[in-house]
């Protein structure tokens, strides 16, 4: 296939709100400072995702301990043809591209039933999202990509009306998971919002389990979760000229079963002063003293189902694996 065969069906849209320009843009960091003066002190989960941090992430998603990914694909390949068949002809929405493992089993089907292919991957980074629709517009020689470049949030107050019939949103590997209850809710919102009464959300949650089942997936035995955790202060110090001293920090993950869910920490070894430059920053930290990197929730099916009822997405069908370890809900704007 010629390139240009390919490059006739990715269409990429970027979005900028002109008028309101994020806190982020305006001072880049600002959340870092924010997290890191508070107490006790935290950091935004994104700043995990670096080039280092997306290839270790790829590696945690491959641990025989982190049984997640791998649970949700299989679910996915057998409720794929279901979901095809429910929604007929849809075009699918995709917050967070990633690898497009997942997507390819959701594309499979839709291709089975004979449905025409319309793919919109929505991401804050342009290269990511075309090198992941290359690979898919190889492969899928009747695909269209469109491609929004943007936060979630923009993207979903602009998506373009249906071609198609029908639109699906797919939030699938528990992402959903890193929001507070709060955020959660007003993400919910905004969906709902996003959608037309009758169009489909599709939503991959984790569930609730033994706690020695979950702090494993978060502490596993090569150290990789660890790396990841770790890289986040790497990734600070390139990005705003820092000093965190990686020997002087080790990773924690425990499972709060109170509030159902992984609390990922990265804590000070010794009394230390870490400076950020660009920031304008200088830090103390106590020995022992914990910076909350990421919340993991982990759900309960039957409550996610009252949650989006009550956020208007009626649930339609839900699959879980046969360890009821994790879950996939396909759910009906009202
Ligand atoms: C990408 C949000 C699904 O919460 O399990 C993996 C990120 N953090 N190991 C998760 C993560 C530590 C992951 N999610």
């Amino acid at each position: 296939m010629s390139a240009s065969q390919i490059s006739n069906r990715i269409h990429l849209t970027y979005l900028v709100d002109r008028a309101t320009p994020s806190e982020d843009e305006l001072h880049p960091g600002s959340d870092v400072v924010r997290g890191l003066s508070q107490t006790p002190k935290t950091l935004p989960p994104r700043y995990f995702y670096d080039d280092r941090g997306s290839l270790l992430f790829e590696q945690i998603t491959e641990l025989p301990e982190y049984y997640l990914t791998r649970t949700e694909t299989e679910i996915l390949k057998t409720c794929a043809p279901d979901i095809a068949k429910i929604t007929g002809a849809c075009e699918l929405i995709e917050l967070g591209s990633g690898n497009s493992t997942k997507t390819r089993i959701l594309l499979d089907a839709y291709r089975s039933a004979g449905h025409p292919l319309v793919y919109c991957p929505i991401d804050i980074s342009a290269g990511i999202l075309e090198n992941s629709a290359q690979s898919l517009l190889i492969d899928y020689p009747s695909l269209e990509v469109y491609g929004l470049v943007g936060t979630y949030e923009l993207a979903l107050e602009k998506l373009p009306h249906a071609q198609l019939p029908t639109r699906m949103i797919g939030f699938i590997g528990s992402t959903l998971g890193n929001l507070s209850s709060d955020e959660c809710d007003i993400f919910l919102g905004q969906i709902t919002q996003a959608l037309e009464p009758g169009e489909y959300f599709l939503l991959g949650i984790d569930l609730h389990k033994s706690s020695q089942q979950l702090e494993s997936a978060y502490n596993d035995r090569q150290g990789v979760t660890a790396k990841f955790n770790l890289n986040m202060l790497q990734h600070l110090n390139q990005r705003f000229q820092g000093d965190f001293d990686l020997t002087q920090f080790e990773h924690v993950a425990i499972y709060n079963e109170r509030d159902r869910q992984i609390e990922m920490h990265l804590r000070s070894l010794s009394a230390q002063t870490v400076h950020l430059k660009a920031l304008n920053l200088t830090v103390e930290f106590l020995s022992g003293e914990t910076i909350l990197s990421e919340i993991s929730r982990k759900f309960d099916l039957g409550e996610m189902k009252e949650l989006l009822y009550k956020k208007n997405l009626e649930s339609v069908q839900s699959w879980t694996d046969p360890n009821q370890w994790f879950a996939v809900l396909l759910c009906r704007r009202r």
